[in-house]
């Protein structure tokens, strides 16, 4: 059978195109960072987990050698009308990671299927906003024109080392029935729409902006006359459109540990905290002595180990109990090893944190090693020799 993979296919234009290739015999994965809702799920589709801001091109790499898969897709993406000053640089980060830096390395994948002479249906989400100036929504405006300015690009080189492949570059303005813009996932509404992106897809198209003759052959030609008063009055709409979402949060994680003798149990706890905030600070403590336990490596050296981690965005040195760190951080989501909960210590933060909006997650502990078991097994075989 025929296979697709459509990369955020859980919610809105992606659920939708994945609906519309099923009706076309295809069997379908979703590659999402959340598992689309049972209720909506076309047949036959399948769910894999995928959180574009970790991207690993390892998940991808088979895929790319399976010649039953003809089609991929990427739609995942997000955006927020806000001024630039309201976005943290985290969220500059995210944004940038997800719309853009991940799409193209996930591209670069799949690129040897574009190069060849076998027909690979590929699309991408751009957005109108990556055609033209966008104030308020300038990070999002930034990232969509890095996607609609690489399709235009690659798909020269594809045409001039004779492919008939082609990636289709979807730029809409807004649409209704995805979560997109806040509202509900309404598969009914997105139906037309990704109707004409499967079939722009099939047609080897280069670029769909739906409603174009309508709408937005006007808009372009109204920001191509005159740049400047275009962006002056896109400003002054999306001013009193109220759609602008300022100061829209992130998740800011905080975990704190000693990290003695760095190892997988401290990576796996950061990683699976750092997948559940978009800022993750770490404190490292002075030293093991409030465990009782002496500590190998300087407390320099930790904090730089620690800081050295991709998962990590802030390494801090800790403050005596994580309820003082609050004062000073502000998290939203406080992490820590399941070998933690339910002593005396997180039983007084979980009544610290009630009325304060802090989550305490309880990851799994790495049962295989522990900064004592290490120091342990180093100390026995030192008595052996
Ligand atoms: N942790 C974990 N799995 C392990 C070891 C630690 O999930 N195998 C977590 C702890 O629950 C804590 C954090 O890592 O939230 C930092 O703990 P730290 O005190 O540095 O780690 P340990 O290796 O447990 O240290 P020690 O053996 O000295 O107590």
């Amino acid at each position: 059978m025929k296979k697709a993979l459509v990369i955020g296919g859980s919610n809105g234009i992606g659920l939708g195109v994945c609906a519309a290739l099923c009706r076309r015999g295809f069997e379908v994965t979703i590659f999402d960072k959340e598992a689309p809702r049972q209720e909506l799920l076309p047949a036959p589709c399948a769910y894999e987990a995928c959180d574009l801001r970790f991207l690993s091109e390892e998940q991808f790499a088979p895929w790319a050698e399976d010649p039953a898969l003809e089609l991929l897709f990427i739609s995942a993406g997000f955006g927020r009308v806000a001024d630039f000053e309201d976005h943290h640089p985290a969220e500059i980060r995210a944004m940038m990671e997800v719309n853009a830096s991940a799409p193209l390395r996930l591209l670069r994948v799949f690129y040897p299927r574009l190069l060849g002479q076998e027909r690979f249906y590929c699309g991408i989400m751009g957005s109108i906003a990556g055609l033209l100036s966008s104030p308020m929504a300038a990070v999002y405006a930034a990232s969509k024109a890095a996607v609609c300015r690489f399709a235009e690009s690659v798909n020269i080189e594809l045409e001039e080392k004779g492919s008939p492949n082609r990636i289709l570059n979807v730029s809409p303005g807004s649409f209704r029935g995805s979560r997109f813009y806040g509202g509900e996932n309404e598969p009914a509404l997105l139906e037309g729409l990704a109707e004409q992106i499967t079939e722009s897809l099939f047609a080897g198209q280069t670029l769909l902006i739906p409603d174009y003759e309508k709408t937005y052959r006007g808009v372009l030609e109204r920001y191509q006359a005159d740049p400047h008063g275009f962006g002056l009055s896109s400003y002054a709409y999306k001013q009193a459109s109220g759609r602008a979402q300022p100061g829209k949060k992130l998740v800011i994680g905080y975990l704190s540990g000693t990290f003695d003798l760095f190892h997988v149990g401290h990576l796996n706890l950061l990683r699976r905290a750092r997948a559940q905030c978009d800022y993750l600070i770490v404190g490292v403590h002075r030293s093991g002595a409030w465990k009782g336990k002496e500590t190998f490596i300087p407390f320099e050296d930790r904090m730089a180990v620690v800081g050295g981690c991709r998962w990590v965005d802030k390494v801090v040195p800790s403050c005596a109990e994580d309820s003082d760190a609050w004062a000073l951080w502000h998290f939203d989501r406080l992490f820590v090893g399941s070998d933690y909960q339910g002593t005396e210590r997180f039983r007084r933060y979980e009544a610290f944190f009630r009325d304060k909006g802090v989550e305490i997650v309880y990851f799994p502990y790495t049962q295989s090693t522990s900064s004592t078991m290490i120091r342990n097994r180093i100390r026995n075989s030192q008595q052996k020799e």
